[in-house]
């Protein structure tokens, strides 16, 4: 058709029709372009199912925080690897995020009046594998100075949370390069502009708080009654902008100091951050000035998503302070726990804060960290995280993150909390 406008036209009919072939032309090139771009553009809405970041990445974190994974779970490949390492994995010990109307949570009253042997049936035999597990939880806590010491000192030689937690000023220089701590030899070098969005200094140097709180989000805070005692705590540390409303209060407490963001708990929820991003930031309101730990350097398609969370609390003027953890921290703790004989290849957030708290605080309790579908007091069944009804997985065994806080627990090094708060 092109060729026929072209005999038969004059001048100006060739123009058009040659015009016409380069508009056309030019229009197929651009789409080629934009398609082949669109594989590998890191633009946080092009983001689904990047096959080789899942290749990269096989491992994943499962937390013992139900969901303090700092891994995107869309984008966790199904876990095989781990499973064979850790058969068990986990997901995670602190438990993800979303809410749920109290009404749906399981009626868990009933389940209170003990019978055990009752309800073990109701989970095919996971009494079993809870009882064995409290073998290594002893009801009766001391705290043991030198073995509290030893980690504590460990932790701050090998991997100095307290001065390099979180990129700073101080530790990251303009020119550097950050290198990405989930893909092998990628890296983002410090801009000005990045460079700016960094606190000055780091905000835990020399500074140690008497007691702290690591709250993870597992369905076993449900009618707990533990928000006062974790309120009543100097520092708390709570995992992936959890929610706090008033039916949750009683059990986990507002007060926040520190919070984690992966951004799959607020790009899904706030539409990837593209629209109006005044919802996102009236979400996070109620950390206050806390600061919210992004993990903006884990894998490179975690970097946009980071940077839009700060830009909105920047443009806002919300008085939440965003920061970004430090992977070379996440490096030398993952080396450092792997040690110690984690075998999980991510470290889940929950561990990675809970060192933290560790080089930090004097005292640490944890809260909310379980990752069996069953109550170890009642066994009644437990839902993933305390504000949603999804069923919690059941494990066959135990993941070996949190077979460390027991063991971290029964050293008395640190307060793994599992009961009622009042009845402990
Ligand atoms: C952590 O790892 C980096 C590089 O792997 C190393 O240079 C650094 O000394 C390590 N330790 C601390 C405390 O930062
Ligand atoms: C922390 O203390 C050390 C010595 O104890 C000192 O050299 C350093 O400057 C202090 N850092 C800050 C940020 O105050």
């Amino acid at each position: 058709m092109i060729g026929l406008l072209w005999e038969g036209r004059g001048m100006r009919g060739h123009c058009f029709s040659f015009m016409l072939t380069v508009l056309f032309l030019g229009t197929l090139l651009t789409t080629f372009i934009w398609y082949m771009s669109n594989d590998s553009h890191v633009e946080p809405h092009r983001l689904p199912a990047p096959k080789k970041t899942e290749k990269r990445a096989p491992s994943v974190s499962s937390d013992s925080c139900n969901d303090c994974s700092h891994v995107e779970p869309h984008r966790l490949p199904a876990p095989k690897k781990t499973e064979k390492r850790a058969p068990s994995v986990s997901s995670d010990s602190c438990n993800d995020c979303s809410h749920v109307e109290p009404d749906k949570l399981p009626p868990q009253k009933k389940t209170e009046e003990k019978a055990p042997s009752v309800s073990s049936d109701n989970c095919k035999g996971c009494s079993k594998v809870i009882n064995k597990v409290l073998e290594h939880y002893s009801q009766t806590w001391t705290k043991q100075e030198e073995n509290y010491q030893k980690y504590r000192s460990q932790l701050h030689t090998r991997c100095r949370g307290s001065e390099k937690a979180i990129l700073t000023q101080a530790n990251t220089p303009v020119g550097s390069k950050i290198l990405y701590d989930g893909e092998k030899q990628r890296f983002r070098k410090v801009t000005l502009e990045l460079f700016r969005t960094f606190m000055k200094e780091s905000p835990f140097s020399n500074k140690t708080w008497d007691t702290c709180a690591v709250v993870g989000n597992g369905g076993i805070l449900t009618n707990s009654n533990c928000g006062n005692t974790i309120d009543s705590t100097q520092f708390v540390i709570r995992c992936n902008l959890p929610p706090l409303e008033n039916e949750f209060k009683a059990h986990v407490g507002s007060k926040t100091d520190i919070v984690t963001a992966n951004p799959s708990s607020y790009m899904k929820k706030f539409g990837g951050l593209q629209g109006q991003r005044r919802p996102f930031v009236d979400s996070l309101q109620k950390y206050g000035n806390s600061m919210m730990l992004l993990p903006a350097f884990s894998f490179a398609f975690s970097t946009p998503p980071c940077l839009r969370a700060l830009y909105s609390v920047e443009d806002f003027e919300i008085p939440i302070q965003p920061v970004f953890l430090n992977p070379e921290y996440i490096q030398n703790l993952t080396d450092f726990w792997r040690s110690q004989g984690v075998r999980e290849i991510r470290l889940s957030t929950g561990l990675v804060v809970t060192s933290l708290a560790l080089e930090i605080c004097t005292n640490v309790h944890l809260y909310g960290f379980w990752p069996f579908s069953h109550h170890p007091h009642g066994f009644q069944p437990l839902t993933h995280h305390y504000y949603d009804d999804r069923k919690a997985n059941y494990f066959h065994s135990m993941p070996s993150e949190f077979k460390l806080l027991l063991q971290l627990h029964s050293q008395g090094v640190l307060r793994l909390h599992l009961g009622q708060c009042g009845e402990q």
